[in-house]
Parts: C-alpha cells; sequence; structure tokens
C-alpha cells in the first residue's frame, strides 16, 4: 500500500485543510416577495417558513438580513389581479410595488446589492412572460417593454436587474437602454439558461403567476438540451450580461460545470422553490436531516461551478456556518 487516501480525511483539522469546496455568507443571494398591504407577513403554502411580506415588514426582514452578513437580495413582487393586463403597464409604474421595494430596501440597509426580477409573468393577466398574441407569446415586442421596465428599476435604485424571461435578444434590448439613459453602472444577471422545469410549482403560488394557458416550453429550455445552454449563455455574454444564471439547481448541474468551463463571467445557480418545497417536505416527515441535506445540496452546487446562489436557504443556511 503506498498510497492511502484517507490519510488525508482522518481528522476534521485535515479534512478542512484539504477541503476544496466552502461555502460562505458572501455565496448567496436572497429571494424576497413582496406584497401590497400593511403588516404583512404570510406564509407560502407550498413554502414553509418563507413568507410574502409587505413594505413596512420587508424593511425589518432586510436589516436582518443585512445583520447576519447576507450582503444581496433579488426581488419579486406579487401584483394584485386588477393590475395585470398583457402589456406590463404595471411594470413600468415609476411607483409600482416593485420600484418602492427597492426604494425599501435600500433605505433599511443603503449598501444591501439590490436585484430585481424583470419578467412580465406577475403582471401579465395571461401568466406569461411575455405579451401574447393569439396564443403566441411575442418576443421582439416583450423584449422592448422588459428594456423599459429594467430601465425603470435602475432608476428606481436597483443596482442589477435579473431578467428571468428567456426571450431572445434581451439582454442587448436592456444594456443598450441602459446605456442611452446613462445607467453606465447598473449590472445585468441574466438568467442565461432557463428550463421549463417542473420545480417552479411553489414558486408561481407564491406570486400567483401560474402560466394562464399553455406552459413556457417555447421559451425556457428543453430540459433535455445540454449544449444549447452554453450557446444561450455565450449568447448573453456578447449581448453585455455580468453575470450568468443556471436554473434550476440540483438537476442541471451538468450545465453549471459545462457553463463554468467556457465562459469568463461570474456563474450563479437558482436552487428553484421545488427544490426547497422537497427539502422541508421531506424534512417535516423526518425523513432527511434538513440542516444537513440543505448543506449537501448548496455544496454541491458550489462545486459544480457556482460563484453565487439565489437560494431560499441563504438565511438557514448562514445561521449554520
Ligand atoms: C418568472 C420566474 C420564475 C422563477 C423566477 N422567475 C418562474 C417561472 O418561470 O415560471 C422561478 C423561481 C423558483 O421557482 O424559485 N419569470
Amino acid at each position: 500500500m503506498l498510497i492511502r487516501n484517507r490519510r488525508l480525511r482522518s481528522s476534521e483539522a485535515i479534512r478542512s485543510l484539504v477541503r476544496e469546496t466552502t461555502i460562505s455568507p458572501n455565496d448567496f443571494i436572497v429571494p424576497l416577495f413582496v406584497v401590497e398591504g400593511k403588516n404583512v407577513k404570510e406564509e407560502i403554502k407550498s413554502m414553509p417558513n418563507y413568507f410574502r411580506f409587505s413594505l413596512d415588514l420587508l424593511e425589518k426582514e432586510v436589516k436582518e438580513l443585512w445583520n447576519s452578513g447576507l450582503k444581496a437580495v433579488l426581488l419579486f413582487v406579487k401584483v394584485p389581479d386588477d393590475l395585470k393586463d398583457n402589456a406590463g403597464t404595471e411594470a413600468l409604474n415609476a411607483d409600482g410595488l416593485m420600484q418602492r421595494a427597492v426604494k425599501t430596501v435600500k433605505d433599511a440597509a443603503p449598501e444591501m446589492l439590490v436585484m430585481t426580477d424583470v419578467a412580465l409573468d406577475p403582471y401579465s393577466s395571461y401568466g406569461h412572460d411575455g405579451i401574447v398574441e393569439n396564443g403566441e407569446i411575442l418576443n421582439d415586442p416583450t423584449k422592448e417593454v422588459l428594456a423599459k421596465m429594467a430601465l425603470s428599476h435602475a432608476q428606481a435604485g436597483a443596482d442589477f436587474v435579473a431578467p428571468s424571461d428567456m426571450m431572445d435578444g434581451r439582454i442587448r434590448a436592456i444594456r443598450e437602454l441602459l446605456e442611452q439613459e446613462k445607467f453606465f453602472n447598473t449590472g445585468i444577471m441574466s438568467y442565461s439558461a432557463k428550463y421549463a422545469s417542473a420545480f417552479y410549482g411553489p414558486f408561481r403560488d407564491a406570486l400567483d403567476s401560474a402560466p394562464g394557458f399553455g406552459d413556457k416550453k417555447t421559451y425556457q429550455m428543453d430540459p433535455a438540451n445540454r449544449e444549447e445552454a452554453v450557446k444561450e449563455t455565450l449568447q448573453d455574454i456578447e449581448e453585455g450580461a455580468d453575470i450568468v444564471m443556471i436554473k434550476p439547481g440540483l438537476c442541471y448541474l451538468d450545465i453549471v460545470r459545462d457553463i463554468r468551463n467556457v465562459v469568463n463571467v461570474p456563474v450563479a445557480v437558482y436552487q428553484v422553490s421545488g427544490e426547497y418545497a422537497m427539502i422541508k417536505a421531506a424534512a417535516e416527515k423526518g425523513w432527511l436531516d434538513h440542516d444537513a441535506v440543505m448543506l449537501e445540496q448548496l455544496m454541491a452546487i458550489k462545486r459544480a461551478g457556482a460563484k453565487m446562489i439565489a437560494s431560499y436557504f441563504a438565511k438557514d443556511a448562514v445561521k449554520l456556518l
């Protein structure tokens, strides 16, 4: 026996010395769901211990996150039904919920990095990420609205916009408008490889944003495809993305590694609502060790090549780190 690999595993001290991957509070982006109203903190049914906040309570939550070492949030809003239409009109309202939420976060924790979701689905009477015509999700008119939406978020004070819609050419449209309006420092985190996944169910409960007809397969990627994810991602970088994102996480770690191997921008992963729900449900039943499984999954996402993770577990995880 000339080689004994177990020597490097024989104590926690040596294991920590040789450990290739670590998790820290710096790795996380915290998704936050915002609703209208006062004093609202409602638990999302399919996401135990995860909540929608009204702006007053959002402020409190953000301060807590900042004090726990978390430095980035990703905002989503639940839009009242009567403000939804087929054009994303409310998405451009300078005094809309998202725009106010950005200001609320900045007031609560001025150094917190504020990222905003850019997509029409929470605003769409059809629950789709684009403008609908005769059952079709229109690409080019949608990307123009997305660009205006991104600009509106930047004007409200967002540091990064995060287009999650998968329309073609939207990164270029957003980047060009931001440049034109002199928002040179607004970042774009592109959901560059976003799959048409069944793991988004609980999120659509959270925002009441499930598609009213059909599915999202004409814009989100086919889970069967791997090489296409690299193509999508390289295009978004060329169009001006600062950070690229793969979504969901766990089932797509091969994609994460492929992309990490060929890009020179930071790679993010979104560990999505269904991934959160699965762990919570199994742990509730006593079938899995919640904390151990959570940390193992987060570690796996980083090991695959993610520089950062958007995760509903951020708060739970930092408590253990
Ligand atoms: C919508 C959007 C979705 C998520 C983030 N932005 C859902 C969808 O595409 O239907 C999913 C996030 C999650 O499941 O945690 N543009």
